[in-house]
């Protein structure tokens, strides 16, 4: 059932130095490309990045938050067009959590890296780094980077008393259960 998949779900940032096995990363990209997308646009773009010096490159493209990259043996870019979609930013938000959703369902620990509207160190735009260092055609837009690897830390799930039922209504605003 997902909903034991979504019971277990963490973002792990410590991985081992396994590799990626090539058939995982395949399931984890039919995922992503199997994701629904506005008007069925599929505006996506995603790079997989295996290269260590590239995986340590990645990791400095913000500020806060991305160094783990550079222990992780895989991270997929998450990309879109938004010539493609005036709403990729959902488009490839929904490919970026199934991305992280098949990973955990794989037995491999993932964790969302948020690009957009992120500044790197020194306060230059992480999208520009990016954009120079995978070679983005004109236009193409990162959203985020999922890190990706065999887990090295065993996170439990959020407990159901730490859900928030009490930020959902019914029928208007405020009506509780
Ligand atoms: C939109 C979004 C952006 C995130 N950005 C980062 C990030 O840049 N770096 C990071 O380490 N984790 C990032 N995360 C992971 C969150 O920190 C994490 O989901 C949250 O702390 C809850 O932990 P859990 O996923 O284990 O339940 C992001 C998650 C989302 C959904």
């Amino acid at each position: 059932m997902l909903i034991d998949l979504l019971r277990s779900r963490r973002s792990i940032r410590r991985f081992t130095e396994q590799p990626v096995e090539p058939e995982k990363i395949d399931l984890l990209l039919e995922a992503a490309l199997r994701s629904p997308s506005s008007k069925g646009n599929n505006p996506w773009e995603l790079i997989v990045v295996t290269d260590r010096e590239m995986l340590r490159r990645l990791a400095v493209a913000k500020a806060h938050g991305a160094t783990f990259l550079q222990g992780a043996p895989l991270a997929i870019v998450v990309c879109a067009d938004p010539v493609k979609s005036d709403v990729w930013v959902e488009d490839a938000a929904i490919a970026a959590t199934l991305v992280h959703l098949e990973a955990t369902d794989l037995g491999l620990g993932s964790c969302w890296v948020q690009i957009r509207l992120r500044q790197r160190e020194d306060g230059s735009d992480a999208q520009a780094y990016l954009a120079d260092l995978l070679g983005l055609p004109e236009g193409v837009m990162v959203l985020a980077i999922v890190g990706i690897g065999h887990p090295a830390d065993s996170k439990s799930g959020h407990p159901s008393s730490s859900l928030h039922f009490d930020q959902v209504s019914f029928e208007r605003f405020g009506r509780r259960r």
